[in-house]
Formats: structure tokens, sequence, C-alpha cells
């Protein structure tokens, strides 16, 4: 691994608060995600499924976790199976996880080889009354694959069809939203790259560089920062690109007049940062972009004060569409009669910011949570509004990540990241 995994009490602790929700005489599987296939004998590089992550910092494939809390050797509580490594394996692949670097890693003292998964589970599956499956309830999941994680439970519900299923995913969804201070340790790691890549771009910008130019800048400089990557797709958007929400073909050459809307996060030791700049490209905001991006930043600082303990998703939306309309109307894109006639399910503001203002951040970018439940103290949540004028050739949208307190306002770990409209034309400048 190129980065510093989290220590190994820290994935104990993650399965002993996931064990502690299992109803008695249950056991609980987790299988590593696929090696996607591309064509003839090229893959996807492989990305590890980030429960497998949270439980046990396996960035492995064909890694398998059983936790079975009742289990009647003490040894079986916490199994981990992991794909062979021998001295052929580590010529043609490098080094797998060795038994030893397995239980350094996750703390977990029984490792077997993934080929003596079925008799192990055989032995276990008779001890138990109930197997608890991992299917992905995301709240924005919308998957065609069958996963690693799903064969296995067609297989096992084939093979075992007198046991009872319950579900995993709401344990975790639950647990995942809450970091501990490890793991926002980590989250902060990742927003300090991107910071550096920030900086990196803003002297670099101008009319005549090329979106994937600037795009090659950022990773360069997240990868000499031990950065795993790009958290998700980077949006590097001139012009009326930014109005395109999930654009991220990134083909086009930065005009002069032209803002840039640079949605870029790095990824640190798998954990995401999720930032949103929007800058011009000639150093210089018009008047008009100037009075358009100061409405967007008091909507993010207006709305980062409303993420604390006890608040419901719902209610912080409605919140936040109320502080924007307020300035779509300062900025004449509203007028009264438009509030006057708009209705609950579709208010009038959406016309211009038509996407949500946060969501959960931690090893997803758009990370477990379960949005009818109050928030809490440290989750970490994005702030992210935006005004999207296609007839005036750009759109505006800011993004922070912030921490929610015990009390008062959330703390902002992108705070270093400038953001003034001001201090972005001065370093433009300089
Ligand atoms: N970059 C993805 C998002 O902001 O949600
Ligand atoms: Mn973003
Ligand atoms: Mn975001």
């Amino acid at each position: 691994m190129r980065y510093e995994p989290l220590s190994s009490d820290i994935y104990q602790k993650n399965r002993q608060s996931f064990m502690a929700a299992l109803n008695p005489k249950s056991l609980a599987v987790f299988n590593s995600n696929d090696t996607y296939p591309i064509s003839a004998d090229s893959t996807l590089p492989f990305a590890q499924h980030t429960d497998m992550l949270y439980l046990t910092g396996v960035d492995q494939e064909e890694t398998i976790l059983i936790l079975f809390p009742d289990a009647a050797d003490p040894k079986h509580r916490e199994v981990l199976f992991l794909r062979e490594t021998n001295p052929h394996i580590a010529v043609w692949e490098g080094a797998k996880l060795t038994r030893k670097a397995a239980r350094d890693l996750t703390g977990i003292e029984t490792i077997y080889w993934v080929q003596d998964f079925e008799k192990v589970f055989f032995e276990l599956a008779a001890q138990c009354d109930t197997f608890y499956f991992n299917k992905n309830e995301h709240y924005r999941a919308a998957v065609e694959t069958q996963t690693r994680e799903d064969r296995f439970i067609e297989w096992a519900q084939k093979n075992y069809p007198t046991h009872q299923s319950a579900r995993s995913n709401p344990i975790l969804q639950k647990l995942r939203s809450l970091k501990s201070a490890a793991e926002i340790e980590q989250i902060r790691k990742a927003c300090e790259i991107t910071h550096q890549g920030f900086r990196r771009i803003l002297s670099f910008v101008k009319p005549g560089v090329w979106e994937y130019e600037i795009e090659a800048e950022f990773i360069h400089e997240f990868l000499r920062h031990r950065s795993d990557g790009f958290a998700y797709e980077p949006i590097i958007a001139s012009g009326a690109n930014s109005n395109v929400l999930h654009y991220t073909e990134n083909k086009n050459q930065c005009q002069a007049g032209d803002l840039l809307l640079l949605d870029v996060g790095a990824s640190y030791g798998r954990y995401s940062s999720d930032m949103t700049r929007t800058i011009p490209v000639s150093g210089q905001f018009t008047p008009r972009q100037k009075a358009v991006y100061n409405a967007v930043l008091r909507v993010k600082n207006e709305a980062t004060k409303l993420l604390r303990p006890g608040v419901l998703w719902k209610q912080y939306h409605f919140e936040v569409g109320k502080i924007m309309t307020s300035e779509l109307l300062g900025l004449g894109l509203l007028d009264k009669a438009d509030v006057q006639n708009e209705t609950t399910a579709k208010p009038a503001y959406k016309k211009y910011f038509m996407h949500g203002t946060s969501h959960h951040l931690g090893l997803d970018t758009h990370d477990y949570g379960l949005l009818h439940l109050p928030m809490e103290p440290n989750m970490v949540f994005t702030v992210e509004p935006g005004i999207y004028l296609p007839d005036e050739g750009f759109g505006i949208r800011l993004e922070d990540d912030v921490v929610v307190q015990a009390s008062g306002e959330p703390i902002n770990i992108m705070a270093q990241i400038p953001l003034e409209a001001d201090e972005i034309e001065d370093l433009m400048n300089a």
C-alpha cells in the first residue's frame, strides 16, 4: 500500500461495534469486490469494497471476512480468508498479504486461504440460525452488475435454504456515518492534498489552457503527495460546461472571460475529499460573475451553520432552499411571483439550483448515512450549493467538507483552501 493504513485497533473496534448490533446466533459475511474485466486480458484497476476497508483495512482482491460473535470456538469469532500467496505469485504480481502481515494490519488472529472458505463456512453454518448479508442499500445506488457479494448471497441461500437472513447494510450505514478521530485525520489528509492541487492550478490556469491539462496538473500534485488518485471523476468545466452537473470529459480549451468550475478531490488511504471551486480563467471575475459568486458563498456559509446535532436532513434542505431563494431574489433571477407560485414539490429556486446541498463523505465520496435519522457529532458532510445560468454562459458551485461538532458550528476541514473571490483573484495574478 502506498498510504498509511489506520492502526489495527480501529478496525478491531469497527468490527466490535458491528458485532454488537447482531442478533444472537448470527454470522455475517463480507466479500471483496471483483476485479472487473474489460476485454482480452485487460481489467479495471482493482477497487476494494469500502465495507471491507472499514472492517479490516485489507485492500486486496478475493478477501472474505466472517464475523460470528457466538462461534463455539473463540478463534472463529473473526475469520479472514485471503488469496493464497506463494513465490510464483510474488514473482508475477508482487507480494500479497502473508498471514502475519494480515494479522498485523487487521488485528484478526485467524487467517485462512480463500480456498478453505466453503469448508469453514459449512462448519460455522451448523452453529448459527441467521446469516447477515451485505446488500448495497445506499440511497443513490443504481447497480446493474452482479457483484461478488451478490454471487455469494445466491450461493449461500441455495446451499443453506433453512437459515434465516438479515441485513448488514443498515448497521454499517449507521456506524460508518460517524467518523472516528483517525478517520477524520485521513479525510483531513485527503483535503490537504486537494488543497495542494488547487494551489498548483491557480498559477497554471490562463486563457488557452485545456481542461485536460488542468486535470493533469491536479493528478501530478495528488500522486506526489501519496494520494490514491482522484476520489471521483474530476469535473473541469469551463464556460458553458460549468452548467453540466456531471461534465467529466474535460476536453475544451479555456477562453478569456469564462469561468472554470473545478469539482476535484483527492483520495488518501481510500478516504475521499470533495472540493468545488469556481475561478475566472482570466484571473478576474466580471461584476456579474462576482455577484453570483458571492451569493453562492453566502448560501454555503449559512448552510454550513445549520449542520448540527439533532437536525433532520429534510429540514436542513428546506432551510437551505429558503436561503437560496432569498439570494436568487437579490440577484433578480427570481421575482416575487415565482416564489408565490411555487409548490413544495417544485420550489422556484430549483430552476437554478437543482441538486442537493450536502452528502456524507468518507470511504465513499457519497458516503453511508441513514438520512431519516438526526445528525450527530463527527458526521462529515460536504456543503455545495450552486447557481447555474446557461443563459449567461456560466455556473458557479462552491464545495467544502465539514465535521459536525457536539455544539456550535461544524469545523470546515477545507478552511485552508482559498475561497473568497478577492483572494482567488490575488493568487491568480501573483
Ligand atoms: N463530486 C461529487 C459531488 O460533489 O457530489
Ligand atoms: Mn464535488
Ligand atoms: Mn460533493
